[in-house]
């Protein structure tokens, strides 16, 4: 076996005669060359065979590949500018490790019930991998952005004992003789660390038991949860806005090829900088009655009204101070207007929704037990947070990025299904 080595590091063995494991993605023939698009997860090259130049069996094994079939190709790696990688493949051995039959992907057209039972090898298409290539740099740049900012990375548990945005939707299990619930929200949780760290964000899975049925839920999804002491509302609006900036940027820089397999009109996220258009709960209202929706002062906004007042806009949009009576328990009033609160919903330009929810929380200890008695929330099972109160209160905020929605708003992704490698969606489990 010559150097092993990976396609997207050919580059650096131009004129060398490597070895690449790989699978055949697809294959042609002119008679006298056969042409095989390889790939190996990194990326896909062509090897040539060249029936004059190689031997007799090497040809004809050649020959035999079939769709997904793995292999060891050997051969001189040549730049080549009219491939798209830049470079092409001599082949000059073959090591056939499996030959496949009946690869059920074909070239041709799947419906999604097919490709969603098949998912453990739809991964292996083309966009499928640039989706997690694209979600493995968005979690990357995440983690940098934080790193930078000051902030600790903190796990909060998956198994609780209540819920953290409210007491529905929760998935239940025994815990030994108690009840416990997978978690919908690590925030409260990073509320506490806060208060020991300062700043810390949380990356991990969320589970919600919601029978929505739409391009935007999943059950099972990522959460990025950032806390911060001693920030108020307005301070943690300008930090989401630094965020998003920074992980949309860090796409756009090191996963240009991706971008482009997708198909995404990659100017529209090279628009995408801090500062962020703000509209408050109350235009957002005014403004949807304008367009003709049919909806009250104190109703919750559904995706047409989201769409709607996001298509006023090239950047995310903050919605600002609901209705305290529409938002969980913990958020803190407006000073001014205790019927709506100082939170935040970061919506997504073209239609992707809603990807980011925040807010200050209360920090007074006597609002905090009123609020509890308003929403029938058993004291016993909240003392630990009460406590975060009775003991050195500070004000502070936090909110929750989507990490699906927002991977879908990258990609330009019209459902969160295949934004996660296994989605866990309303009744698919499998696989
Ligand atoms: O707005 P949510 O419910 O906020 C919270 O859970 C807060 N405790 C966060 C915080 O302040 N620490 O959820 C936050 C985000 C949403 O904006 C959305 O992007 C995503 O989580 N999300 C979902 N993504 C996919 N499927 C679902 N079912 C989702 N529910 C929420
Ligand atoms: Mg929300």
């Amino acid at each position: 076996m010559a150097t092993k080595s990976v396609i997207r590091d050919v580059n650096q063995h131009v004129g060398e005669t490597v070895t690449i494991g790989s699978w055949i993605h697809n294959k042609r023939s002119s008679g006298k060359i056969q042409f095989l698009q390889l790939r190996d997860g990194t990326g896909y090259i062509q090897g040539v065979v060249v029936k004059n130049e190689v031997s007799e069996q090497l040809w004809e094994d050649a020959k035999s590949l079939t769709q997904e079939s793995s292999v060891y190709v050997t051969g001189v790696i040549r730049e080549e500018p009219r491939s798209q990688s830049g470079y092409e493949m001599t082949v000059t051995g073959i090591e056939i490790i499996h030959l496949t039959e009946n690869y059920p992907i074909t070239p041709k057209e799947h419906g999604v019930d097919f490709l969603m039972d098949h998912r453990h090898l739809w991964l292996r298409a083309p966009k499928q991998r640039a989706i997690l290539v694209i979600r493995g740099e968005i979690i990357r740049a995440v983690q940098e952005f934080f790193d930078q900012n000051g902030f600790t990375l903190v796990d909060p548990p998956i198994l609780t004992p209540t819920s953290a945005e409210g007491t529905t939707n929760l998935f239940h299990t025994k815990y030994f003789d108690e009840d416990a619930y997978l978690t919908q929200s690590g925030q409260l949780y990073m509320e506490a660390a806060a208060m020991a760290l300062g700043k810390v964000y949380s990356f991990g899975p969320t589970f919600r038991a919601e029978k929505s049925k739409t391009r935007r839920h999943l059950i099972e999804f990522w959460m990025i949860e950032p806390e911060m002491a001693f920030t108020d509302h307005e301070e943690s609006l300008q930090i989401q806005e630094q965020f998003v900036t920074y992980v949309v940027q860090s796409v756009v820089k090191k996963c240009r090829a991706e971008l482009e397999t997708l198909g995404r009109d990659i100017s529209k996220l090279e628009n995408i900088k801090a500062p962020f258009p703000r509209i408050t709960y109350d235009d957002a209202i005014k403004f949807l009655q304008e367009e003709g929706f049919d909806i009250p002062w104190g109703e919750d906004f559904g995706a047409p009204h989201e769409t709607a007042i996001a298509e006023k806009y090239d950047k995310p949009v903050f919605i600002t101070h609901y209705p305290a009576a529409i938002k969980a328990f913990y958020m803190k009033p407006h000073p001014d207007r205790p019927e709506v609160v100082l939170c935040a919903d970061m919506i997504a330009p073209e239609g992707y929704g809603e990807i980011i929810g925040g807010s200050q929380r209360i920090d007074d200890p006597a609002l905090l037990e009123e609020r509890f008695k308003e929403h029938n929330l058993s004291m016993d099972t909240y003392q630990w947070y009460m406590d975060l109160r009775t003991y050195g209160t500070v004000p502070h905020s936090g909110f929750g990025l989507g990490l699906e929605r927002t991977v879908a708003w990258i990609c330009g992704l019209d459902h969160v299904r295949e934004t996660i490698p296994f989605p866990r969606t309303l009744y698919r489990l499998y696989p």
